[in-house]
This record gives C-alpha cells, structure tokens and sequence, in this order.
C-alpha cells in the first residue's frame, strides 16, 4: 500500500503546528463563539452534528465545495491548491472564531497550508486509529476511507505511531461518498451496493477476523445503519466526530466555552456550496435536520 517514492509521512511535523489560539473579543450571548464547518459535501454534517450535541450554544456556519467532489479522487496538489483559498474567503466573509476541516481527506494533505494561511484555528479530522489499536481484540482493524486518504503518507504514518503491532486492512470507497449524498437527498441506499462497497475489507482470512472499523471518513458515519447491516461480520465502528467536538471545546476561551455549552439562538443556520447544483433542492431536508439551510443555493447568486 505505501509508495516507497512518497515523502517521509508528514504527521510528525504536523501535529506540532500549533493550532492557534482564538482571538480575544467579547463574548456573550448576543455574540455568541462561531465556527465553520467545511467538507467536500454533506460527510462534514456527521461532525457538525457532534459538535452541536457537545457545543449547542456554538454557532455553526456550514461549507460544502460540492463542485470539487468527491476529494477522495483528487490529487494531493489539486487539494492544496484549492482548499486553503476557500477556507480564507468563507473566513473573510463569515469570520468565524475557528474553522473545522470536517474531512478526512482534506485534512490528511492540507492542514498545514491552511494554517500558513488562515489566522483563525483550525481543527482537522484525522482517521480514528488510536483508539482503534486501544480498543481492537483481535489485532485486526479495518480502515475505511476514501482512496485519497487510505493511501496517505499521513495515514501511513497514524499506524506506524499508533498501531505499528496491529494489522491495519485499508479500503478505499468513493461509491459510499455517492451513496451518503444520494441518501441525504431522499435516495436510501441499496443494501446489496453497501455490501459490495465494503466486501473488499473484510475477504481473506484477516479481514474475517476486523473486530474494529475505522470510519476513516465524514461521509461514512451517515451510513452507519447500512454499514453495520453490510459488514460480514459484527464488528465495531468508530470515527472521530465527538473527538473533534472535545477538541473544540478545549480550544474555546472559558468565557465562550460557558456561552457554548448553553442552548443556542434558535432557527436555522446558513450552509454554503460552491456550485448551484439541482439536487440542493432535494437536500433541503436532511439539512434542516442538521440544523442548517442552503441559503446558497439561489441561482441568482451564481
Ligand atoms: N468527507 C470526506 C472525508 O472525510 C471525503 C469525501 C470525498 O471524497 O469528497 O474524507
């Protein structure tokens, strides 16, 4: 799986980028702490949802650059490229206290360029391996993402710090990207298209015997149901969406956190797409669930 000619696994320097601290201002209800929320697409509303359950007083702002998805078909340069100058105009235009790079796929190649650019903290959302190796009986984890992260330098390098004494079977889905988007717009997921999605992971005398999966993206824990009906076997699944909440909460001034974990003002919050698309419409729905509403989605604004 590791590509030899790939350079040193970058997570060693990564993790010792600090991720800034939130500027000082007034906080209060009437002004309450703001973050944004980014993903490709809707994987990113799984965190969201986290964080509002941990942070309800927490204004959520949500981004989505549907027009560039699925990330996990695109080229670590096409995403260094493109993500941190989004993430700098949504700043600019919402100026929210922090920013949540909700994907896994983005977050494993990006985060560094984005905090050379963006003066606000920025959160990424890296697979859940760790716990994994804490938790696995077996010795055997499954590693579900999409094929951009699964073949990471930066995943390669998760396992060799955390989990170098476990067996880590990686599986690179796009097709469940798809399924996650058709089903948050009405289309539940054909069960037999699940199964075949995630049959890979667990061929072989190994993958018989994952006791952990890894949902090494956003977009997964939306399928949760489908996947836990799908897998082989019964097996554990985990992800890192209430992880990212504890670590928004840990980055929040105490004057804001107290403002954060109080109810919230009431009503819908704008979510944001970088291409006008017909099936926003259809989405509508399942966003308002999440609490959010695709203000954007007006041609006229196009
Ligand atoms: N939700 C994203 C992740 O966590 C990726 C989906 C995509 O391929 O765009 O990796």
């Amino acid at each position: 799986m590791r590509d030899p000619s790939s350079p040193r696994a970058p997570e060693m320097t990564d993790r010792k980028i600090p991720t800034g601290t939130i500027s000082p201002r007034v906080f209060s209800e009437t002004s309450p702490p703001r973050a944004l929320v980014f993903d490709s697409g809707v994987g990113g509303l799984s965190v969201a949802a986290d964080i509002h359950a941990a942070l309800p007083g927490l204004v959520l702002t949500y981004a989505a650059d549907n027009a560039f998805l699925p990330y996990g078909e695109k080229s670590e340069a096409e995403l260094i490229a493109r993500v941190p100058e989004l993430l700098e105009g949504w700043r600019r235009e919402f100026a929210p206290d922090l920013i949540v790079v909700a994907c896994n796929t983005a977050s494993t190649v990006v985060l560094p360029a984005v905090r050379a650019l963006v003066p606000v903290p920025v959160i990424g959302v890296v697979p859940a391996v760790k716990p994994a190796a804490k938790h696995t009986r077996t010795g055997i984890i499954g590693l579900l993402g999409t094929p951009g992260t699964v073949r990471r330098a930066y995943t390669d390098g998760l396992i060799r710090e955390f989990a170098a004494d476990k067996t880590v079977i990686r599986h690179g889905s796009s097709g469940l990207v798809r399924l996650a988007e058709a089903k948050l717009r009405g289309h539940p997921p054909d069960e037999a298209a699940v199964a075949a999605e995630i049959a890979p992971l667990f061929a072989g005398t190994e993958g018989a015997n994952i006791d952990i999966v890894v949902l090494a993206c956003t977009h997964f824990p939306l399928l949760r149901s489908e996947l836990a009906r799908a897998a082989a076997r019964p097996v554990q699944f985990i992800d890192s969406g209430a992880a990212i909440a504890r670590r928004v909460a840990q980055l929040l001034p105490d004057r804001a956190r107290e403002i954060a974990l109080r109810d919230g003002p009431p009503g819908l919050r704008p979510a944001l797409f970088t291409a006008m698309d017909d099936t926003l419409p259809a989405l509508e729905g399942a966003l308002n669930g999440f609490g959010f509403s695709a203000l954007r989605q007006m041609a006229s604004e196009r």
